[in-house]
């Protein structure tokens, strides 16, 4: 009786502390995997709905709540071995199963996508080996970007990731990944040069490069359902010792001048010099532009496009700091937990057209919720150097991209509801009307129409094939991920 009571305390005390109101029920299969994963000796920690603290965290690891499943159960394998075990338990049952790195999906597909699938947290996977004579470095897939910038950073190299450090680099990589020094050296999985990866038959494939179609998929889809992708080799670039960040703030209503001047002098900025425009709704409006240059300040005061650029767009300060690159890189808190919805759009070589930009500029004043939006200045950058179907990342050729950021009071009030709405007006409005068909695959967004072609275009035929060869009885499987068959063609578009 006492411990009947002391049960039920238990698991009301668990629930009021949790975020979440917890599942009580098991999934169906929950007692068979138990076992499996015992028959194969599975040895890293398994957390099933059961163990509320253990699984509880590891929800709460999530970094946007808007959007929330509850797995089987997360699984924490040590090493490729283990892996291989909860695969071959998954394959079984037939149980959906995802892989997990830094938890920065927007919707929730490292939770699976669904209740009930296998969540494989790559936790345990967080090596970083940096070979300088070779530059590449070789990492396990469940570090974030924070310790792999200051690893490459200690040997004076970099790797262009992105832009907010706790996002993982399981994610991030694998279905693309720009950031501050995207204009230099181009996606970050343009830097992949080999992946271990575990497939759904169960085979640990200890390089990707053995079958050159995986390693294409990997390159941009990786993160689509080919695999548990348990380490990545990368192309790693020795940079200067001091590089500086470039920061110009400018009056909101300047947006348009500034927009039609880097129009036309972006293209020729140097590829040293990464720029971003950032506007925030929760600051005025404001719009200030960010940049990173691979070298002194005194050397970027002497780049005439530049020097140009600034004087053109009429901004209201300008700072340039000198630092080593992780200084400059990682400034200021980390982003915490929230409700968040992202968009994306690509903007081709004409820009983005006035009308457009007026449009962006009302949003930004009358958004209920919370926005910020990160435009990637991309031509005359290496991502444009490299052709579309070279990688699963078919993005190329294009002039601006924009990631914008919503950020709601919480999941599901009225005002929550409200701004979704609007947020999903405003993204009808500018896919239709200024940007181009194409979306970044990493910026996931279930309402999405298209999806498949938006993200992937021509390459997305390929990519059904190469999944259909791998995964054929489709065991990584969510809303989003390359499905083993399609009707759908894309290479009609555009
Ligand atoms: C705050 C924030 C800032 C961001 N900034 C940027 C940015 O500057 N640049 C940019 O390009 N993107 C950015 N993104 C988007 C980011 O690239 C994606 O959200 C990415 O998927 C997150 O990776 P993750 O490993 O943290 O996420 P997870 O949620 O762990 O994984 C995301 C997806 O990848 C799959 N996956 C993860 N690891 C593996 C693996 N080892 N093997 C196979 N599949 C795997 C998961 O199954 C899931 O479908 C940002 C996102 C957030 C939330
Ligand atoms: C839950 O997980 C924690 C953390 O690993 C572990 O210490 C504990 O023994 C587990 N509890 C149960 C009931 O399995
Ligand atoms: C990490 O590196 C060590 C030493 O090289 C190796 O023994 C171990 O297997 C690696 N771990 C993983 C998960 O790759
Ligand atoms: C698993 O699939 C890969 C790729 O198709 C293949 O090379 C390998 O032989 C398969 N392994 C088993 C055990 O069937
Ligand atoms: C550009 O960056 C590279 C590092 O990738 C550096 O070696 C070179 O000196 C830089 N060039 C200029 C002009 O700053
Ligand atoms: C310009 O920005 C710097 C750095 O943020 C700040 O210290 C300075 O006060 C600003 N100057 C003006 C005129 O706003
Ligand atoms: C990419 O397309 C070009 C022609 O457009 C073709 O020559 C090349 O073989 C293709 N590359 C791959 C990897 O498919
Ligand atoms: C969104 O668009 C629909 C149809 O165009 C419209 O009815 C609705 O009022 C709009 N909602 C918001 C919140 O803007
Ligand atoms: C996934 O897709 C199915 C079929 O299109 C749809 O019914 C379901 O609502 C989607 N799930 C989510 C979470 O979006
Ligand atoms: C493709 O079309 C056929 C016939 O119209 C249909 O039976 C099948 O379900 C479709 N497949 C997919 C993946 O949509």
């Amino acid at each position: 009786m006492i411990s009947y009571l002391y049960n039920i305390f238990l698991f009301i005390v668990t629930i009021y502390a949790s975020q979440f109101p917890l599942p009580i029920s098991k999934c169906p299969e929950e007692d068979s995997l138990r076992n499996c994963l015992d028959q194969y000796q599975f040895k890293g920690p398994v957390y099933f709905r059961d163990n509320f603290s253990a699984y509880n965290k590891d929800i709460e690891f999530e970094f946007s709540w808007l959007v929330i499943y509850f797995p089987i159960a997360f699984i924490h394998p040590l090493d490729e071995f283990d892996v291989q075990s909860a695969i071959q338990c998954a394959a079984e049952l037939n149980i959906p199963t995802v892989a997990r790195s830094g938890g920065h999906s927007y919707e929730g597909y490292s939770l699976g996508g669904k209740d009930c699938s296998l969540v494989i947290s790559l936790v345990n996977f967080n090596n970083i080996t940096i070979d300088t004579i070779s530059q590449t470095a070789v990492i396990g897939t469940g570090i974030s970007l924070q310790p792999l910038y200051y690893k490459v950073q200690e040997h004076m190299f970099a790797f262009p990731g992105g832009t907010c450090p706790n996002v993982g680099v399981g994610g991030l990589m694998m279905g693309g990944g720009m950031g501050f020094l995207s204009h230099r050296f181009g996606m970050s999985s343009d830097n992949i040069l080999d992946a271990q990866i575990v497939l759904a038959n169960g085979t640990v494939v200890y390089s990707a490069k053995k079958y050159p179609e995986l390693l294409w998929a990997i390159r941009g889809a990786g993160n689509a359902g080919y695999g548990i992708i348990t380490a990545l080799t990368l192309r790693i670039y020795p940079i200067p010792k001091i590089v500086t960040r470039l920061s110009i703030e400018y009056d909101f209503d300047q947006t348009p001048l500034l927009f039609s001047v880097l129009d036309q002098l972006g293209p020729n900025f140097h590829q040293n010099l990464t720029t971003y425009i950032l506007i925030n709704s929760d600051s005025g409006p404001s719009t200030n532009i960010d940049c990173i240059y691979l070298g002194s300040a005194d050397e970027l005061r002497h780049h005439v496009d530049v020097q140009e650029f600034i004087k053109l767009s009429k901004p209201k300060n300008v700072t340039y700091i000198e630092n080593d690159l992780y200084h400059i890189e990682v400034t200021g808190e980390l982003l915490a937990h929230g409700y968040f919805k992202s968009l994306t759009f690509f903007f081709d070589q004409k820009g983005i057209p006035y009308e457009g930009i007026k449009y962006l500029m009302k949003f930004m004043k009358s958004f209920k919720c919370v926005v910020h939006s990160e435009t990637l200045l991309i031509a005359g950058g290496k991502i444009n150097e490299i052709r579309r179907n070279e990688t699963a990342f078919v993005h190329r050729g294009f002039k601006y991209h924009i990631a914008m950021f919503a950020h709601f009071p919480d999941a599901h009030s009225e005002e929550t509801e409200e701004c979704f709405q609007e947020l999903e007006n405003f993204s009808q409005h500018v896919l239709q009307n200024y940007a181009s068909y194409e979306c970044y695959q990493n910026l996931v967004d279930r309402q999405l129409d298209n999806w498949q072609c938006r993200y992937y275009v021509e390459n997305f035929e390929r990519l059904v094939e190469i999944k259909q060869k791998y995964d054929p009885y489709n065991l990584f499987r969510w809303n989003q991920s390359i499905p083993t068959t399609t009707n759908i063609s894309c290479n009609v578009l555009d």
